[in-house]
């Protein structure tokens, strides 16, 4: 055998799982169809969408909110092709960062696309090269609809919305979840007219619907307009236009803008495997079936990430990466997944882990909830960003932490604590009884969890 270990996807399930092999004293090879390590998560996703999101909030502050704190910028303008030059660098920086940590753990990176050869080996390029374990991490990618072709300068995916040339005067989101709702608010901060046509009636829909709500209003309050329980069911491009039809409460509509930007999910990578060959078979949804230790129907072959059930989120794949790599070492290995937070990286953020009411509801849990609002913390309102709220759920009788939500500023940040209070069960008690400084946000989280435990003080 060439390897130890072979890693197909240098995404943050492949090179974190390629990492951790390297370090437990293993043969790893990682394999990618990109140059640049890294995958959709580093190279046209997750990183890229948080430079121009982090950009155009910056703008967006300094423009419209700034007069508010007493700061005089009346003339802020904004250079979009510096702006995509800095998201760039960032990226490419990363990439050199992965390409730095591979050599460092002499980690052997081969471009090119894999496809299976045998059970122990794959062709990439007509080279075939075998070892004793395979990982697949080969991730998803962008859902098309059939009558609207990706052409990624008119009718985008988010890779294409990562690289337009120019800001569109209007820009329609078809689905308003994770992706739409983040890069949908990229270009409205930058000034387009930004619609959404979504099929279910809420956006977001795996948000607690308190939260969820309290979201799309804050998003409207931003100028986003939404027309819920639609779907699309035509798009042309004409010219420099795209014509859009679908279908309402009110009948059939069209609209026309500059950019139509689909995102209706994604679905799991396995183009060109060959996976049939090797006896690897895929679900209904396209995923890899694996067992509790991420082996697929071959035992030396474990799949991760995107391509397997599970929330698509890169630190999922990247704690299945270390989960896999150790369990290949003979060590043991521990993933909680109910304790996996997911972000919406929007402004206010939005923030969640552990089950939503309703889930919790379905699951037959008698539950207790517990809110604070933003505009009740004092740390909140020093800075302006009074808006959102924290909503913890936990069981009525126990106490114990089912879900912590919150919608606000630095939301993706305070969630770890709601995080590691799940990993650790523990109660809405325990977090009541824990200090929290003052002023911070995270205090809306202690009252929140007072509200359930005994009263909140500042409501
Ligand atoms: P999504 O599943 O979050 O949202 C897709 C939306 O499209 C849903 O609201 C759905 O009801 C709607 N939809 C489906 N078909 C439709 C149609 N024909 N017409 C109108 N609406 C339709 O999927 P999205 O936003 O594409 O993201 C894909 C994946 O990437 C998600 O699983 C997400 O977790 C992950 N992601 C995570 C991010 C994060 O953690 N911050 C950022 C970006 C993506």
């Amino acid at each position: 055998m060439d390897y130890d270990v072979l890693v197909i996807g240098a995404g943050p399930g492949g090179y974190v799982a390629a990492i951790r092999c390297a370090q437990n004293g293993l043969k790893t090879a990682c394999i990618d169809k990109r140059a640049e390590l890294g995958g959709t998560c580093l190279n046209v996703g997750c990183i890229p969408s948080k430079a121009l999101l982090h950009a155009s909030e910056f703008y967006h502050k300094m423009a419209h909110d700034a007069a508010e704190l007493g700061i005089n910028a009346q003339s802020v303008t904004f250079d979009f092709d510096k702006m995509m030059q800095r998201k760039n660098e960032t990226v490419s920086g990363f990439n050199q960062g992965i390409a730095g940590l591979f050599k460092k753990n002499k980690i052997t990176p081969i471009t090119g696309s894999a496809s299976f050869s045998g059970s122990n080996s794959v062709t990439v390029d007509g080279k075939e090269i075998s070892a004793k374990h395979i990982i697949i991490a080969t991730g998803s990618e962008p859902t098309e609809l059939p009558f609207a072709p990706f052409d990624e300068t008119k009718i985008i995916s988010s890779t294409g919305a990562l690289a337009l040339k120019s800001v569109p005067k209007k820009l329609i989101v078809v689905g308003a979840g994770v992706i739409g709702v983040e890069l949908g608010s990229v270009y409205a901060r930058l000034g387009s007219e930004v619609h959404f046509i979504e099929f279910l009636d809420r956006i977001c829909p795996t948000l607690d619907s308190t939260i969820g709500k309290t979201f799309q209003k804050t998003l409207e309050q931003q100028n986003l307009t939404f027309t819920l329980s639609a779907k699309l069911t035509a798009a042309k491009v004409e010219g420099e236009q795209v014509h859009l039809t679908y279908e309402s409460q009110d009948g059939v509509q069209n609209q026309s803008c500059d950019a139509a930007l689909i995102c209706v999910g994604r679905r799991p990578y396995t183009q060109n495997l060959d996976l049939d060959k090797i006896g690897i078979a895929l679900d209904d949804k396209g995923r890899i079936a694996i067992d509790g230790s991420f082996r697929t129907s071959q035992q030396h072959i474990y799949a991760i990430g995107d391509v397997v059930d599970g929330p698509m989120l890169a630190h999922k794949a990247s704690e299945e990466g270390i989960a896999v790599a150790d369990l290949i070492s003979g060590k043991k290995s521990h993933l909680n997944y109910i304790a996996i937070p997911n972000v919406i990286y929007t402004y206010p953020e939005v923030a969640a882990v552990g089950l939503s009411e309703e889930e919790a509801k379905k699951m037959g849990l008698q539950v207790k909830t517990g809110s604070f609002p933003f505009k009740a913390n004092s740390r909140a309102r020093c800075s302006n960003d009074t808006e959102g709220m924290v909503k913890i759920i936990s069981e009525a009788t126990t106490g114990r932490l089912v879900g912590i939500h919150i919608v606000g500023a630095h939301a993706g940040e305070l969630i770890q604590e709601g995080a590691l209070a799940l990993e650790k069960h523990a109660t809405a008690f325990d977090l009541a009884a824990t200090s929290h400084a003052h002023p911070t946000l995270s205090e809306a989280i202690k009252e929140a969890a007072m509200a359930i435990a005994s009263k909140p003080i500042h409501i």
